[in-house]
């Protein structure tokens, strides 16, 4: 009952703005495991060869990474530099930075304690994390050439805001990588939002079920961590937040009353 009167106001811009960033604040204090980076659902590729070799640290977070990997190959990162909004527990912005070569990469979020935390957990010196809203990125303008948002935009109070901030900070020519999940009756005035903004679509895709065959894969070790390391009263919570086979996500993902995407832009 709880959870559906939380889903309901979060229809709400002025809730959204309040809600999430003391859950994810939240999340980091009280659950600082050094082995939990990642906070999104994963991504199987349709052509298992072109999964990326990974070192065996990086191989238990296969397919959160993978949702990046995936995602940030779009175009090539080497020698460029890149902003991440909504880099959470830092895992994402630490595997571009390590293995796709970017000049440099800095992981910016609302909640300043996943912030504080990701800048202890993950070290490159190509890397670094900052505090900051993503609808007032703080940043000059044509600041960066790629950047990359992964599985956070529904939490934010307006997206016209964000992709105005995005299209701000961009140099001429630069990209804009997105990927995250709407109700489908969401979907057309996300899009219009999303081109109204004067950035220009190069591609885009539904991976919906790239998303599923990674929840499916994913599973079995998600429970055993998540029973590993969180008191029995939060595991409901946290097999619910973290999508194991089953909870509503999956179903809704799999019954296409979600829809995850990602789409390409270029300014
Ligand atoms: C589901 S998590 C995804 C984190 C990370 N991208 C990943 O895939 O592991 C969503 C993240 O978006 C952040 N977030 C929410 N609202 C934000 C805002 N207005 N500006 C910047 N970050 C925000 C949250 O604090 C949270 O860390």
């Amino acid at each position: 009952m709880l959870a559906k009167i939380f889903l309901e106001l979060t229809e709400f811009a002025w809730f959204r703005r309040v809600a999430w960033r003391p859950i994810y604040n939240r999340l980091a204090k009280q659950f600082p495991f050094d082995d939990w980076v990642f906070m999104n659902y994963g991504f199987e590729p349709d052509e298992p060869a072109s999964r990326p070799d990974l070192s065996e640290s990086d191989e238990p977070d296969r397919y959160p990474l993978q949702l990046y990997h995936f995602l940030a190959t779009q175009t090539d990162l080497e020698g460029k530099t890149v902003l991440e909004v909504g880099s959470g527990r830092g895992g994402g912005a630490s595997y571009i930075a390590r293995y796709l070569k970017p000049k440099e990469i800095i992981g910016m979020d609302i909640a300043d304690h996943a912030v504080a935390f990701a800048g202890k957990r993950h070290q490159s010196p190509n890397l670094r994390y900052v505090a900051g809203n993503a609808e007032s990125i703080p940043f000059e303008d044509d600041r960066f050439d790629v950047v990359i948002n992964v599985e956070s935009s529904h939490a934010y109070g307006s997206v016209a805001n964000f992709f105005a901030e995005v299209k701000r900070v961009l140099k001429p020519g630069g990209y804009f990588l997105i990927t995250d999940m709407r109700d489908p009756k969401n979907i057309t005035p996300f899009e219009q939002t999303l081109l109204g903004s004067g950035l220009a679509l190069v591609s885009q895709k539904v991976i919906s079920p790239n998303v599923v065959k990674a929840i499916e894969l994913e599973d079995d070790l998600k429970r055993a961590r998540i029973r590993r390391q969180i008191p029995a009263r939060y595991v409901k919570f946290f097999e619910e937040f973290g999508g194991v086979k089953g909870s509503q996500i999956d179903k809704d993902l799999r019954g296409g009353s979600l829809v995850y995407f990602w789409y390409v832009l270029r300014k």
